[in-house]
């Protein structure tokens, strides 16, 4: 089979096409065709050595694929044809890959593939983070930063399913369209984005601000919330890791909450089984319908990893595998 290998920490570029031995599904596994795989800011990051997960050379990245069940264990759930979207962790942009039955959930005939593959790794984070973390409500209203990539989408359109308000930032008019397409009740630029969200929110500001970019604008997403407002910490996309002086903390009563998906649920079997349950229901309710930006081939991966770098991506960026 192909599969995209990473053999040194070059960055996106040193990304390359391989063949390697087909899979076998040992005891409990789901062996699938890989038909889509889903880019994610953690690729990027790997290609550098940059990643808290930092796995040994050569290794095949993607955590998130969408494709056809080869093979299933009896009990599992899941039968071989099976349209599935599934969490991989590693080894997802590939013609196969394995994983567990409960990191998968079946996709609707609707679904395309490259959709299935924008599922599992942010729509599984921002369920933990509005509805876990954050204790998002109907009547909360959100702010989203960059709100037209993978998480910024999600993020969009969860809280959307809650009833919530979604006030997006994103740094291009072409990338504020992108998040209206999504479901957010406003765009709105990155500069001044605290006094627009003022004045949307007339004069009280925002219950929720979801922040996978951090680095400057941290201290005005912070002044953006209202008393006992919640900052969820995302990522860190521009590269800066924000300090908080905790007086802000005190002055308004807000709290700044980490929000680290893989730590929480991996340490809890069953949990991602019972998040897939709620994501299913908000897809049959037509609330979850994750908007595709560039599809690339195989051999193109190292450029659609480039894209998230040269903070172009509109939408999920998606490998076309097969
Ligand atoms: N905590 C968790 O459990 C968890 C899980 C998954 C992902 N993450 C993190 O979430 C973050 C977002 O991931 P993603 O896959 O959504 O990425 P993405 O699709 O590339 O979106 C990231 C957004 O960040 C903004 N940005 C600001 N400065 C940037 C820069 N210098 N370079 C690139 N983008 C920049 C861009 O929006 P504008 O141009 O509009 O500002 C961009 O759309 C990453 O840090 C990732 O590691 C965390």
């Amino acid at each position: 089979m192909r599969v995209a290998q990473i053999t040194d920490l070059t960055g996106p570029q040193g990304v390359s096409v391989a063949d390697r031995d087909a899979l076998v599904a040992a005891a409990g596994q789901l062996l699938i065709d890989v038909h889509a795989a889903g880019i994610n800011f953690p690729d990027l990051l790997m290609t550098r050595g940059e990643y808290q997960v930092k796995p040994e050379l050569p290794f095949v990245p993607g955590s998130e694929i969408a494709g056809v069940v080869v093979s299933a264990p009896a009990d599992s759930g899941f039968a071989k044809g099976d349209r599935v979207a599934a969490f991989t962790l590693l080894g997802g942009i590939a013609e196969q890959a394995l994983t567990s039955p409960e990191y998968a959930i079946k996709l609707p005939d609707t679904f395309t593939f490259a959709q299935g593959a924008a599922l599992p790794m942010n729509y599984l984070t921002m369920e933990f983070a509005l509805l876990r973390r954050g204790g998002i409500k109907a009547s909360d209203t959100v702010l989203i930063h960059g709100a037209a990539g993978g998480i910024g989408t999600a993020g969009i359109q969860i809280a959307k399913a809650v009833g919530a308000t979604v006030i997006a930032v994103a740094s291009t008019a072409e990338k504020r369209e992108v998040a209206l397409a999504a479901g957010a009740d406003h765009a709105i630029p990155v500069e001044g984005f605290r006094d627009t969200a003022k004045q949307l929110t007339g004069g009280r500001g925002v219950d929720i601000v979801v922040d996978p970019v951090g680095g400057d604008r941290f201290t005005d997403s912070l002044r953006s919330l209202q008393a006992e407002g919640r900052l969820l910490v995302i990522g860190f996309t521009d590269g800066e890791i924000p300090t908080v002086k905790v007086n802000r903390l005190l002055l308004n009563n807000i709290d700044v909450r980490g929000v680290g998906w893989g730590a929480f649920a991996f340490a809890r079997p069953g949990y991602i089984g019972t998040q897939w349950a709620s994501i299913a229901t908000l897809i049959e309710s037509g609330a979850i319908n994750p908007p595709v930006g560039s599809v690339y081939p195989l051999e193109e991966v190292g450029e659609a990893i480039a894209e998230l770098g040269a903070r172009r991506a509109q939408g999920k960026v998606v490998i076309a595998v097969r």
